[in-house]
């Protein structure tokens, strides 16, 4: 594979200098990843933004012979901030000897990584995680958005789930398209008191999204730092399902506050689930806690809870990896009802003093 990519990109030329990248020694590693992508990795020193684009294009156009553009992963680097980083490294080893690696400075497509960058007017940004998908994790978000709202806060939410966006049928604005700001900002949608944004709203619901991985991270960029979020006191960041290279690069562009990594009671679930700390614990993103969603089932004759998928797991693993748990959230018919009909549980007043409404009030208490 690597001596095919190779041979390839020797036909890609630095536009810049018009001679080949292989042969200039840019190529610094080629490696397939464990979920099927490819990852190739080059040095982009002295070549400005706008070539560096066009040089990327070109890469992903020749290897779009032998890999899927969505399976592409073109991640540069250069020397020059990694010799910034190196000399930080120095100056700070100078004084405290065991003091850890910093990270070093990477781009993934045409979004920055390394250089952590606030959300301007976003006091906490916080992401929703699991290692597995279907968990509730969207659910969650928009719920808990809600309960933080109930608390007083102003929220918004960033659905960062490019393939699957679910933020638009929950908060029932499917048809919505956002428009850009007198500062060319993307305005965000305001729904039920928040304000979100999300890929589902500039693509149609049934278009193939054939995404290039290069691409993904700028994306996110975007809806990070180029709308016009105002102030919040929280950015919710609803992240793709998966622990993979992707959900890493989220985290990675932004100084994230904090994530919430929530999972179902089944074992494999949880196993998943401590992928998804570990992860945040690689890049150094604290773990505000871990939430058990579809705890238990409260049956209408009985009225007993039921625990369908065993009791207490996720508390006990939340225990056992050293982390928080902020609660679990039932089983219930009307919050998957209301979600499929864009009429969120936590919108809906009348829910006040259920076991779902107290849950989730409970968490968001805990979160603030
Ligand atoms: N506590 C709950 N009670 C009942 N149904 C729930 C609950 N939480 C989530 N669901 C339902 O489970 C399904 C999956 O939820 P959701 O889309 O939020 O998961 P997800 O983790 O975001 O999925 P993906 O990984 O695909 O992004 C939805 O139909 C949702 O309505
Ligand atoms: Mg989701």
């Amino acid at each position: 594979m690597n001596t095919v990519i190779t041979k390839l990109l020797e036909s890609v030329l630095n536009p810049a200098t018009q001679k080949s990248i292989v042969k200039e020694n840019r190529l610094v590693g080629i490696k397939e990843l464990e979920n099927g992508s490819v990852e190739v990795k080059y040095n982009r020193d002295n070549i400005p933004t706008l070539v560096k684009r066009e040089l990327e294009d070109s890469m992903c156009k020749v290897l779009s012979a032998i890999c899927s553009p969505d399976k592409l992963i073109i991640v540069s680097v250069s020397s020059e901030q990694e010799e910034i980083h190196l000399a930080a490294e120095k100056s700070r080893n100078a004084k405290e000897s065991n003091g850890p690696k910093p990270q070093a400075n990477i781009k993934v497509g045409h979004g920055s990584i390394g250089n952590k960058v606030r959300v301007a007017g976003v006091k906490k940004l916080l992401a929703v995680a699991s290692g597995k998908g279907g968990v509730g994790k969207s659910t969650f978000s928009v719920n808990f958005s809600l309960a933080l709202k109930q608390l007083g806060y102003k929220v918004g939410i960033l659905d960062a789930d490019i393939y699957g966006p679910s933020i638009p049928m929950l908060l029932n604005k499917r048809e919505e398209k956002p428009l850009a700001g007198a500062n060319k900002k993307i305005l965000p949608v305001s729904s039920y008191g928040l304000k979100f944004i999300s890929f589902g709203l500039f693509s149609g619901e049934n278009d193939p999204v054939i995404w290039r991985g290069p691409m993904l991270g700028g994306v996110i960029n975007q809806f990070l730092f180029d709308v016009d979020w105002g102030d919040l006191d929280f950015l919710i960041l609803d992240l793709p399902p998966g622990t993979g290279d992707v959900q890493l690069s989220m985290v990675q562009n932004s100084e994230v506050d904090g994530a919430i990594v929530i999972s179902t009671p089944q074992d494999v679930a949880l196993l998943d689930a401590k992928k998804g700390l570990y992860m945040f614990r690689k890049v150094n993103v604290p773990v505000v806690g871990m939430v058990e969603n579809m705890s238990y089932f409260i049956c209408d004759q009985c009225d007993k809870k039921h625990y369908i998928f065993g009791d207490g797991g996720v508390e006990i693993a939340a225990k056992e990896l050293g982390v928080s748990f902020l609660g679990g959230v039932p089983f219930n018919k009307d919050l998957r009802v209301g979600s499929d009909k864009g009429t969120p549980y936590m919108a809906d007043l009348g829910n006040e003093g259920s076991d779902v409404w107290n849950a989730y009030m409970e968490i968001a208490k805990k979160v603030k």
